[in-house]
Formats: C-alpha cells, sequence, structure tokens
C-alpha cells in the first residue's frame, strides 16, 4: 500500500528555497471574469500539494502587493501548475491579473502553502463530498482530480454554487472528470439565476438544499464520508451548520476561507498595556532577531518594520502563510480560522495576527 503524506513543514527552510521566480507560458479564458494563468514548471524543488496556495509578489503602481491563489491543479496529473483568478470589484490585484498577465511574463511567488489538503491512501475507498461556490473550485478541482488519480476506489461528488450556467468554472474540465470516471465522481450543480431551461437545484445554499443533497448523495453514511468546502463566510457557515445537524465529526470536515468579509482584525489591546513595547526573539532561515513589537502593532507589523524578511500574504489570518511556532512566552491571537485545532495544541501561531502579552516571547518561523 503506498501512502501519500502530507509534506511536513521544513523547521527552517532557507530564503531561496521560499521564494520561485513563475513564468507564464499561457493565459486561459474561463469565464468573463476569470482568468487562468498556467506556469511552466520553475525547478525540481517547485513541489506542491493538492488544495495548496501561492503567494503572489507583485510590484503594482510603486509598490509590492502579496495575494494567495490556490493552485487549480493536481500535483498527481497536470504537468503544468496554474491558478485561476476571478475579478473582484474594484480589487487591485485580480483586475491586474486578468488584465496584464501574458505568456513570458515573470513574477516572484512564495513556496506552495496551506493545509486544505487531503491525505490520500492509495487501495483505500472513500466517500468525498466537495462544497464550492464561484472561486472557491480552485483548490477543490485540484483535490478532486487527486483523490481520482491516486484512490482508485474512492467516490467524489461535487455540490457547486454560481450564479448561472456562464459563471460556472471549470464547466468543460469538471464535464470531462465526469464522463471519465463513471461512476466516481458526479457534479450537483446549484445556481441562484438560472436560465428558464434549468432543471438542476435553483438559488443559494441553504440548510435545506444542503440537507436534501446530502441525504441524496449520503443516506445514512452522511457522517461517514470526508468533507472540503470551500467559498464564501456564510456559504461556508451554512454547509458547516448543517454538517454539526448530522453530526459530522469536525476533523472530516476541512475549510479554506478566501475572505471572509468582515474588517481586517484590529490588533487586540486587551491585556496589553498601551504604551508598552514588548520585546519577541524570532527564528527564522537560522538567524535569531530581537523585534520590539509595540502595543498597537502585530508581531508581524513590527518585524516588516524592522526589514525582517517575515513570509506573509494576507495580513488577515486566513493563509497561514506567516505561521510560527510559539517556543516561549504568551501570545494573543485576534484570529485563528486557517489554523486547525490540532496546530493551535501543538503552539502554531500567525503572526500577523498576534501579539505578545508580556516578556520572553520567542518564536520559530518557517
Ligand atoms: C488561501 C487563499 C487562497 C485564495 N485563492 C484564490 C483563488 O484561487 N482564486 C481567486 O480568485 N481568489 C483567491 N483568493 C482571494 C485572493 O487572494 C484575493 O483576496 C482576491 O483576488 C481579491 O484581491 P484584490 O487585490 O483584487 O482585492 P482587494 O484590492 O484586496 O479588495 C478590493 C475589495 O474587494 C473586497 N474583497 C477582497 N477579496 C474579496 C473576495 N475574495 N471576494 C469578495 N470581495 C473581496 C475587499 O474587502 C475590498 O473591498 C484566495 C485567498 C486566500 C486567502
Ligand atoms: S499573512 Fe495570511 S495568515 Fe498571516
Amino acid at each position: 500500500m503506498l501512502r501519500f503524506f502530507k509534506k511536513k513543514k521544513k523547521s527552517h527552510s532557507s530564503k531561496s528555497e521560499r521564494y520561485f521566480q513563475l513564468k507564464i507560458k499561457e493565459v486561459r479564458k474561463e469565464t468573463g471574469d476569470t482568468n487562468s494563468l498556467i506556469f511552466e514548471w520553475p525547478d525540481r524543488s517547485f513541489v506542491y500539494e493538492p488544495g495548496q496556495f501561492l503567494t503572489l509578489i507583485l510590484p503594482i503602481k510603486g509598490r509590492e502587493i502579496r495575494r494567495s491563489y490556490s493552485l487549480c491543479t493536481s500535483p498527481y496529473k497536470n504537468d503544468n501548475p496554474a491558478i485561476t483568478v476571478k475579478r473582484v470589484e474594484s480589487g487591485i490585484v485580480s483586475n491586474y491579473l486578468n488584465d496584464h498577465m501574458k505568456p513570458g511574463d515573470i513574477f516572484e511567488v512564495m513556496e506552495p502553502a496551506g493545509h486544505f489538503v487531503p491525505e490520500l491512501i492509495e487501495g483505500e475507498a472513500n466517500k468525498y463530498v466537495m462544497f464550492a461556490a464561484g472561486s472557491g473550485i480552485t483548490p477543490i478541482i485540484s483535490i478532486i482530480e487527486s483523490i481520482l488519480a491516486v484512490e482508485t476506489k474512492s467516490h467524489c461528488t461535487l455540490v457547486y454554487q454560481n450564479r448561472n450556467e456562464n459563471t460556472v468554472i471549470f464547466k468543460e474540465r469538471l464535464e470531462r472528470l465526469r464522463t471519465q470516471n463513471p461512476g466516481r465522481f458526479e457534479q450537483i450543480h446549484v445556481l441562484s439565476q438560472p436560465n428558464e431551461a434549468w432543471n438542476g437545484y435553483r438559488g443559494r445554499i441553504d440548510q435545506a438544499i444542503t440537507s436534501d443533497i446530502l441525504m441524496d448523495i449520503a443516506g445514512n453514511k452522511i457522517d461517514r464520508c470526508t468533507y472540503f468546502i470551500c467559498g464564501p463566510s456564510g456559504f461556508m457557515a451554512t454547509v458547516t451548520d448543517t454538517l454539526a445537524d448530522f453530526e459530522v465529526p469536525e476533523k472530516q470536515i476541512h475549510k479554506e476561507s478566501f475572505y471572509t468579509g468582515d474588517p481586517k482584525p484590529q490588533p487586540s489591546t486587551e491585556e496589553i498595556p498601551s504604551e508598552q513595547e514588548i520585546s519577541v526573539k524570532i527564528h527564522l532561515d537560522g538567524e535569531a532577531y530581537e523585534v520590539t513589537v509595540p502595543s498597537n502593532k502585530t508581531i508581524l507589523e513590527a518585524a516588516l518594520d524592522q526589514d525582517i524578511d517575515m513570509p506573509f500574504s494576507c495580513q488577515s489570518g486566513l493563509c497561514t502563510a506567516c505561521r510560527g511556532k510559539l517556543l516561549n512566552g504568551r501570545i494573543k491571537m485576534d484570529e485563528d480560522d486557517g489554523l486547525s485545532e490540532e496546530e493551535i495544541n501543538e503552539g502554531y501561531i500567525l503572526n500577523c495576527v498576534s501579539k505578545p502579552t508580556g516578556p520572553g516571547v520567542e518564536i520559530e518561523v518557517g
């Protein structure tokens, strides 16, 4: 039996390992407001797992801007890694990537990261149910293709929410997957504003539609399936609440958030006397740095102010690019959605939303 384990986090990845130059091979239009960027394979050290994302570092209008994009390809199947970017109204990076990218363009990315990853075991026969909405399909299709390629006895159902038939990303690719994997992959589309001829589910995914679909596809085995969910926060909450009603154990539910819709978490001053500055020791790339963190800054902000080359992307506690391990002392984290319970118990923290609450804090990053 061949096991495909999650890639172990390197404890001291060096700077050159953490960054890659990616060259665009092809730009492909997926829908009216979504393009895929397909990359040449950078070098042999570039490895990723299904469901992981890249952090792009882009110089836009004289500023360095970072954003995360999930790899929409399967490392078990596709030759060239790719991302798919959907325009966000007035969004700086999503519109830039849709308007200006062309074959041959090169930009810098951080190494693939993220924990929205299945643990695949060859020969296993599992039942997976994926819930995606809009651009949330990107990590999900990577996971589906990988499951179908590795666990050849497993079954996947995709439940995919979109506005109408024209906004379904990867429509042909999903249909191809269905015909190439008879009896192993099925897709259920839920459209909020479909054409009149549409005879599938209509409306927005709510608890009633979710329960209906679950009863239909899994019957009395709902609590034995493994779930992957990616979409807007309201959609994810609806699906998660419904799964809780069916008593699905939390460890069988995997979630990835692109955007919460909430304002960026503001560093809290609770437990931290104002005006107080606390010194924090950060271990990064084999070096140790002393960083002075004022009460109105996060550990990441303070380290960047001191020109320390910390990894980061969303700065909202979602992507985990800034993850570190607390070796000593106490911190306060304002948002921990990006971390699993297991990681929190192991002492992992997100530096972009964490502040020290007392002396002696020591963190290992990488
Ligand atoms: C782990 C991870 C993986 C991601 N993968 C993908 C992916 O595969 N494909 C993809 O298209 N996006 C993905 N995203 C979202 C992406 O990183 C950006 O947030 C998104 O492209 C918007 O960036 P922007 O610069 O265009 O918008 P900004 O300039 O940052 O924001 C413009 C406005 O839009 C709002 N906004 C920001 N993001 C969103 C959003 N996602 N939905 C609705 N409103 C928003 C902001 O609050 C602001 O008002 C991912 C995010 C994370 C954290
Ligand atoms: S930078 Fe994304 S979680 Fe901290």
